[in-house]
């Protein structure tokens, strides 16, 4: 019954499509770039990668099996799992985060669009350097009617897509857009990787320095491969409950992660060496793309329909992770509260919106709230809270709960029914119980002792 009034996926590759469109968004190109300068870039990029495989892929399983198993978003899968238990809180963390989550990425995901618009305005040519480059972003951000305005225009077109169920639109647009944006950025890989500052950009990334490494420069890295997984706030679990029973969910996990990891890395190749050809700051901060992408698109011909495809795409990327933030907590209030999913998505749309107000303001418009938290802005600090700290400590409780409570035998049995073997289930095991808990509670227990970095 639940299926079928849920919704689910056609297929197979829509649905590992969905999923990856949901983990790949904003967070491999806007906030892995500008995490990775803001802590000096090549350690902590190979921390990330390091927790993509430790603590990503592992949790990612978790989650997929609780959700396909118990073919319900997060509260109610909890609920049925453990019931009369403080489980089910856990889910509501989920649906919390993800709420704070989506409040300042439609933010971001707005400043996209209107990207593509100043694209097909023609303002990336001529010479762009980072003074123009800086200066488009910094009269843009000044601007509260454009800011609020783009962010409530980017939760409307969420919501449009949402209130009509997973398997129409959200599938529909997922499964083409996806593998057009990894291709479009092979190619601006290809111009990055020939720019005179190549060298320089690949060494900023990819050279560990050992003595930069911090506590809380670990901990962003881990937030980091669980953020960009889409990990953490029970998303995978609403995702994996669409799905049929009788799917191969280890290979699904599997594609996901090194899909969404590939893309990060690509990202990378293109902004580190164009940040080296503009003369800009690893450590601009979550304006980093906006003010460096412009001296690639510069350095490219056709600067300005390069610049349009580039943020065109990027919109769509962040619309499929729009879609999933979204969905979790609209599942939360259909399954649980039984609303109709209509009224549920502009319910939560519109209060959404409410908290993404400040984050609009925060990247100029509003002194106070840009300079909030040690500069880092209400959006900064929204999205340390809730993207690195709310999903770490969901991400612990996940793979404890799989580990220790529903346990390794029942978690691999779920995954396994629909015939598909799961790989290295013993070792899978070892991490959910051990590590994933034991090394975020050690991170995390450091990172706050250190002061964080707020
Ligand atoms: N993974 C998405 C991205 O990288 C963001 C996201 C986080 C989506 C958590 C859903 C849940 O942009």
């Amino acid at each position: 019954m639940a299926t079928l009034d849920r919704g689910n996926f056609n297929s197979r590759l829509g649905f590992v499509l969905a999923a990856a469109g949901s983990a790949i968004g904003l967070g491999n190109i806007w906030r892995f770039p500008y995490t990775a300068g803001t802590y000096g870039g090549g350690a902590w990029v190979l921390m990330y990668i390091f927790f993509v495989v430790v603590i990503g892929v592992p949790v990612m399983f978790a989650e997929l099996s609780i959700g396909n198993h118990t073919q319900a978003s997060p509260v109610t899968a909890f609920k049925k799992l453990v019931p009369g238990s403080w489980w089910p809180y856990l889910g509501a963390l989920g649906v919390v985060t993800g709420f704070g989550i989506l409040s300042f990425y439609s933010v971001i995901a707005g400043l996209t669009v209107v990207y593509a618009g100043f694209a097909l305005a023609g303002r990336f040519s001529g010479g762009l350097d980072i003074a123009q480059s800086g200066m488009i972003f910094t009269d843009i951000t000044a601007d509260p009617v454009w800011m609020i305005g783009v962010a409530a225009f980017f939760l409307l077109i969420t919501a449009l897509v949402v209130r009509k169920g997973v398997g129409g639109g959200i599938e529909k647009a997922a499964t083409f857009l996806m593998p057009v944006l990894f291709v479009f950025l092979l190619i601006l890989v290809g111009r990055a990787l020939t720019l005179p500052t190549a060298g320089e950009g690949l060494a900023f990334m990819f050279q560990p320095h050992l003595d930069e490494i911090t506590f809380a420069g670990t901990v962003s890295a881990l937030g980091q491969a669980l953020f960009s997984l889409s990990l953490g706030m029970g998303a995978m679990i609403t995702y994996g409950s669409y799905l049929d029973r009788d799917e191969n969910l280890p290979a699904s996990a599997i594609t996901i992660a090194v899909f969404d990891t590939s893309i990060a890395i690509l990202a990378g190749l293109v902004i580190f060496p164009a940040l080296f050809l503009v003369g800009a700051e690893a450590t601009a901060g979550p304006g980093l793309i906006f003010v460096v992408m412009g001296g690639i698109f510069d350095a490219m011909p056709a600067s300005n329909v390069m610049a349009f495809i580039f943020y065109g795409l990027l919109s769509i990327a962040a619309l499929t992770s729009t879609i999933s933030l979204l969905e979790v907590i609209v599942a939360y209030f259909v399954d649980e509260k039984g609303w109709m999913r209509e009224k549920a998505t502009w319910v939560v749309a519109g209060a959404c919106f409410a908290l993404a107000v400040p984050s609009a303001l925060s990247l100029g418009a509003s002194e106070t709230l840009t300079g909030l938290g040690e500069g880092r802005g209400f959006l900064g600090f929204v999205d340390l809270f809730c993207g690195t700290y709310f999903l770490t400590i969901g991400a612990m409780l996940i793979s404890f709960f799989v580990g220790w409570r529903w346990g390794v035998p029942a978690a691999v049995a779920a995954i396994e029914r629909g015939g598909h073997k799961m790989p290295v289930a013993a070792a899978w095991g070892f991490l959910v119980r051990y590590v994933c808990p034991l090394a975020i509670l050690i991170l995390l227990f450091y990172g706050a002792t250190q002061g964080a970095n707020w």
